[in-house]
């Protein structure tokens, strides 16, 4: 049985005041939940004050970037170790508005991705194919070569969360059709067990993204490889973020 992941990414969005309330409402409203991870992912002003609201509670502190260096002279870089510092478990890499905004190809994904973890972080490494990919028809050759260029040299994935987010439908509202993403989350497990072997495989979290709200995400998340979902607009709110929380550690 693989564990649910709900992760919460907040973008660049909430004052601090904001993110410790919003991290104390999502705290109090999930106590008690078993068999899964919630995720919160402020943004970088923010990660020590909600590290510190939700200590010892089983909500988990993410990144929403990392640098693949420990320290140095890389201005306006975080290092794995600044953000163990602060509580961090969880990193994002490879966000499409990473890739989109900030040039972030493949290679780069890799190295983020090997650094964490050797770091002992736990990457959410992100995937999609924008609209015009699909169209061409070309999602599983981007897919793929996402995938297996991110993973490049990774020996063992039992630390890595995968998040499938088609970059047509974040942020847009237009989130896919449950057939849509089982299909990729499907063939992403096929690809980590031609490569890693279908234990390792099995065992992945595959999170879905995308426009997902507490109104959607309950026939996504019944499909068989979809296993949590990483949350952007709708998690800013106490409401839609707890309502996704619970129809997901309901279902699973
Ligand atoms: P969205 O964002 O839920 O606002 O579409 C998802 C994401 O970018 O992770």
């Amino acid at each position: 049985m693989r564990k649910w992941i709900v992760a919460g990414n907040w973008k660049m969005n909430n004052t601090l005041a904001e993110s410790i309330a919003l991290a104390k409402a999502i705290k109090e409203g999930s106590s008690g939940l078993q068999g899964g991870a919630i995720v919160l992912a402020p943004p970088f002003t923010a990660l020590a004050a909600v590290g510190e609201t939700i200590k010892g509670s089983n909500v988990s502190l993410c990144a929403q970037n990392i640098y693949c260096e420990d320290k140095g002279a890389f201005t306006g870089e975080i290092s794995p170790v600044m953000l163990k510092d602060v509580g961090c478990t969880y990193v994002i890499i490879g966000h499409s508005e990473r890739r989109k905004y900030f040039h972030e190809g493949d290679n780069d994904v890799n190295l983020k991705v090997k650094k964490a973890i050797s770091a002992g972080l736990t990457p959410i490494m992100c995937v999609g194919e924008t609209e015009e990919e699909r169209v061409k028809g070309i999602t599983q050759d981007v897919i793929s070569r996402q995938i297996n260029q991110g993973l490049k040299d990774v020996e063992k994935i039992e630390c890595i969360v995968i998040a499938y987010e088609p970059v047509w439908a974040i942020g847009t509202g237009k989130v896919a059709t449950t057939a849509q993403a089982q299909e990729v989350h499907a063939f992403i497990r096929g690809i980590l067990k031609d490569k890693f072997g279908s234990n390792a495989a099995n065992n992945v979290c595959i999170l879905y993204g995308g426009s997902v709200t507490k109104d959607n995400i309950g026939d996504l998340i019944s499909m068989d490889d979809i296993d949590g979902a990483l949350v952007g607009g709708a998690s800013l709110k106490t409401d839609g973020f707890l309502g996704i929380i619970k129809k997901i550690s309901g279902k699973k």
